[in-house]
């Protein structure tokens, strides 16, 4: 069993903020999914549950973490996913703590003015991340605009009103008129969590085991004295198979608290991400740093999901249509993990030894990833074909990425995903490549040795066939574009 060191100070609860009350949550409860508590624990029915999955944001809700000594912005999480304990020191507002002094707020009255809801099932969702898209743009000093809408209602779902209704209440809404979900950060709560936040948390009985140490060294002495604990990240792929019943989870540790692996690092055109780091946060660092790498990003799941799930996460959860391994593995990624041993790197193309094998031992934590992004000369591109843009899980992704000098190619890397166990990294046909043409009849060529090099399966997303096909389409569209973008 995991014993935290007896000068580390520890609690057993969890404590945040729900629309402005103090909650501390013990025992069992600290395992739950939010949602659950919010409806069953706290009588805030509002919160609906309708997929358990994270794909439809009837659970959204708002949450403001205090990390760094500060309170975050609010940003929008799925409620039926977030484990109750990454709740930890954060405010949390649901649709009940939107409205002011019994008033509907600006954002729930432009949806009713606008018949922005029927049914009403997907309707707290909305305005929950309405309310974001408010706040963001009231600081930002920006107008909504229906683009902006659209993008941060990604994750929301609605079945009978359409979106008609629900993007012109969300343009209608008078920014002037909004007031922010600050009122909610008291001095009280912040000088609250910032006491709070010295001790580490162990929560267990003879059923479970929650820690939530404050430091790397205590979280990898634990990793040490007790393996089997499983690390939980951002719990959007955990979160879903908990729900299902596809995983019980007994021992958890959770790195929310270990700062050291709270950041980006980057120097030249070395980038380095802790575990813990968001995927909404490396999208808005890559906006600057790799426009390329941000817009697969960008049509990664929802901002609910973003907000909440980690890189390492879509790393370690090592499925072959994750989104971001294919560009990775032509980024020279480094998977960097630490154990009672010390830290050691591994190339990102050896990490995946097989469907979900990985180069982990069960006393290591992965801490960071790290990549280089390319120089302004090399031609970089990332393809993901899905049935729908947004909210969709990929059936191929590509990554390519080629140096080339006077119409030549001087250095190669490609990589797949979706069309074998693990996202391939194609060395054999780089190697052929170098010193060729980049020219259509090399594409062409290029996706006949693609075929025989990959070996997809059939599944509910496409058959094998439609695999092949789009492996082999991908490449005609990355020579189309390169060729008109270069001029070649
Ligand atoms: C609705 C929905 C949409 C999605 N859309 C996409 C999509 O478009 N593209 C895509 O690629 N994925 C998608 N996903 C999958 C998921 O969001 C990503 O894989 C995400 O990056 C997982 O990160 P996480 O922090 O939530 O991981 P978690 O669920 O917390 O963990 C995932 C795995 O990583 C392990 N782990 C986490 N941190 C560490 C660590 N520091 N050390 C060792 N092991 C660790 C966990 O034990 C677990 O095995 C989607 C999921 C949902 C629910
Ligand atoms: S209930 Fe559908 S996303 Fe949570
Ligand atoms: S109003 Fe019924 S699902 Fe949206």
């Amino acid at each position: 069993m995991g014993q935290i060191k007896s000068e580390t100070k520890t609690r057993d609860h969890i404590v945040f903020y729900l629309n402005g009350r103090r909650i501390e949550v013990r025992g069992a409860d600290a395992l739950k999914p939010l949602a659950h508590l919010l409806r069953y624990q706290f009588g805030l029915p509002g919160t609906k549950v309708v997929c358990s999955e994270g794909d439809c944001g009837a659970c959204t809700v708002l949450i403001a973490p205090f990390r760094q000594a500060e309170i975050q912005k609010f940003r929008s999480i799925n409620a039926c996913i977030a484990p109750a304990y990454s709740l930890d020191l954060c405010h949390v507002v649901t649709v009940e703590g939107l409205a002011i002094g019994g008033e509907l707020s600006t954002v729930q009255q432009a949806m009713v003015d606008n018949h922005g809801g029927q049914c009403g099932y997907c309707t707290p969702g909305f305005v929950c991340a309405m309310t974001v898209l408010a706040e963001d743009c009231l600081a930002e000093n920006k107008i909504i605009s229906e683009k902006r809408a659209r993008n941060y209602l990604t994750g929301n779902l609605c079945r009978c009103t359409g979106y008609e209704p629900i993007l012109k209440a969300a343009t209608a809404i008078e920014l002037d008129k909004v007031i922010s979900l600050s009122r909610y950060v008291s001095q009280a709560s912040i000088e609250d969590f910032s006491a709070l936040s010295s001790f580490d948390i162990l929560i267990q009985d003879q059923n479970f085991e929650l820690n939530m140490p404050g430091t790397l060294t205590q979280a990898v002495r634990l990793k040490k004295q007790s393996p089997e604990l499983r690390i939980v990240g951002g719990a959007t792929d955990l979160g879903v198979l908990l729900n299902k019943d596809k995983l019980k989870l007994v021992k958890v540790m959770s790195l929310a608290h270990v700062s050291e692996l709270e950041q980006i690092q980057h120097s030249g055109n070395k980038i380095v991400v802790g575990a813990t780091v968001t995927l909404a946060t490396l999208e808005s660092v890559l906006r600057q740093q790799c426009s390329e790498l941000q817009g697969i990003i960008k049509v990664f799941a929802s901002p609910q999901i973003k907000n909440a799930g980690t890189l390492v996460g879509n790393v370690v959860n090592a499925s072959p249509i994750a989104d971001t391994i294919p560009a990775l593995m032509v980024l020279e990624g480094k998977v960097i993990v630490s154990s009672g041993a010390g830290a050691r790197q591994i190339p990102i193309t050896e990490f995946y030894k097989g469907y979900k094998q990985l180069d982990l031992a069960a006393d290591e934590i992965v801490t960071h990833i790290e990549f280089e992004i390319p120089s302004a000369t090399q031609v970089f591109k990332l393809y993901k074909v899905a049935p729908r843009k947004d909210l969709d899980i990929s059936v191929v992704t590509c990554a390519l990425l080629f140096t080339l000098k006077n119409k030549k190619i001087e250095a190669a890397r490609l990589a797949f995903g979706g069309v074998g166990p693990t996202v391939l990294r194609l060395s054999k046909l780089e190697a052929k490549l170098i010193g060729q043409d980049f020219s259509s009849e090399v594409f062409v060529q290029l996706g006949l040795d693609v075929e025989k090099e990959i070996a997809p399966i059939s599944d509910l997303r496409g058959t094998k066939e439609f695999r092949l096909q789009l492996a082999k389409n991908l490449l005609k569209k990355c020579y189309r574009e390169v060729s008109a973008e270069l001029g070649l």
